[in-house]
């Protein structure tokens, strides 16, 4: 990693969540979390696959088990935690996997990339004290607004399409949560980040074998490390940005290199539709925002 591309605070003292920290970006920022001093908790589906992950990491870790694919999971790991989270970042993701549902019956990426995550912020952000970083994808842009009438997409499923609506409402997710923050006097800031085009078990997904083998090779050998892909979660999470930003690499059309701030689809810019799929996301998940608007008199 070019650890010279990000100036990482001492974060000794402060508590960090990662989900999806057992492989990949999440493994990556957990590392370089845990390097700067936090206690990093690994909040993952697989606790024996999270205790390996986490015995090669150094510095503090703890491996907590969250399934984001399963509402009483996230509800159960909320319930559990005590104190202060000084970073939430909202990492775990599933790419381009064939038709299928939650625990809960939502579309499978929808489910976990957005609604898990919709879920998890609200039930810990009383607790959160810096900031709520989400991870997205430059395939958001794939995505031209979010299909309200059918969010389940029963009238026509595709891997791809299904992958980018889920990354456009993480950009949706973190402009309104970033609104609504503002509106109760929180300093809590919510950004995101995305992180090109790195090398992980992400593109082993999908349906069929070619299209899998495809990716995957062409992952290995045109993606960044997984190390640089972190960075603009680790640029999100401690730099000097404002509400609402989305890092990336700035460099070969946004697919690598050092992280900077990043431009982002008009879809992405929609508060109207921020605001109509958090109110969705209420009520599909029954958990809301926690905090009033603040006395502005
Ligand atoms: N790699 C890229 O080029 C790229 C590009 C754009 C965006 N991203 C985004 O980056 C994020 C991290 O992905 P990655 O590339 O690091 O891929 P990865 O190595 O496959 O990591 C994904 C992580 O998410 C976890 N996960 C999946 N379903 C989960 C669930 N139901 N509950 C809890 N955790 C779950 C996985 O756990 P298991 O190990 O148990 O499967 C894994 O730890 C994702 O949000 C992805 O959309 C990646």
């Amino acid at each position: 990693m070019d650890t010279t591309a990000v100036r990482i605070p001492d974060l000794t003292g402060r508590t960090a969540i990662v989900t999806g920290a057992n492989s990949g970006l999440g493994l990556e920022t957990t590392r370089v979390l845990a390097g700067a001093g936090a206690h990093v908790v690994l909040a993952v589906r697989d606790e024996d696959k999270g205790r390996v992950a986490a015995e090669s990491v150094r510095g503090k870790t703890e491996v907590r088990h969250l399934d984001l694919a399963d509402l009483s999971s996230v509800r159960a790991f909320a319930d559990r935690w005590q104190g202060d989270i000084h970073l939430l970042i909202n990492n775990a993701g599933i790419m381009a996997v064939p038709k299928g549902k939650t625990k809960d019956g939502f579309e499978s990426q929808f489910g976990v990339n957005h609604l898990g995550h919709f879920a998890l912020t609200n039930l810990l952000l009383e607790q959160v004290t810096g900031r709520v970083v989400t991870v997205s994808s430059s395939l958001h842009r794939m995505a031209k607004g979010i299909d309200f009438d059918d969010v389940a997409m029963d009238r026509g499923y595709s891997p791809y399409k299904a992958y980018a609506r889920s990354k456009l409402a993480n950009l949706l997710f973190t402009l309104e949560l970033q609104r609504r923050l503002e509106d109760a006097g929180s300093t809590v800031l919510a950004t995101a980040a995305h992180p090109g085009y790195a090398t992980t078990d992400l593109h082993g997904y999908g349906s069929h074998p070619l299209l899998r083998g495809i990716t995957r090779l062409s992952s290995r050998v045109f993606g960044q490390s997984a190390a640089n892909g972190a960075l603009p979660t680790i640029f999100a999470a401690t730099q000097d940005v404002p509400g609402a930003a989305f890092a990336g690499p700035k460099s070969m059309g946004g697919t690598r290199g050092a992280p900077a701030l990043s431009s982002r689809s008009e879809e992405a810019w929609d508060g109207r539709a921020a605001k109509r799929l958090w109110v969705l996301s209420e009520e599909l998940t029954g958990v809301s925002f926690p905090f009033p608007p603040a006395d502005r008199a």
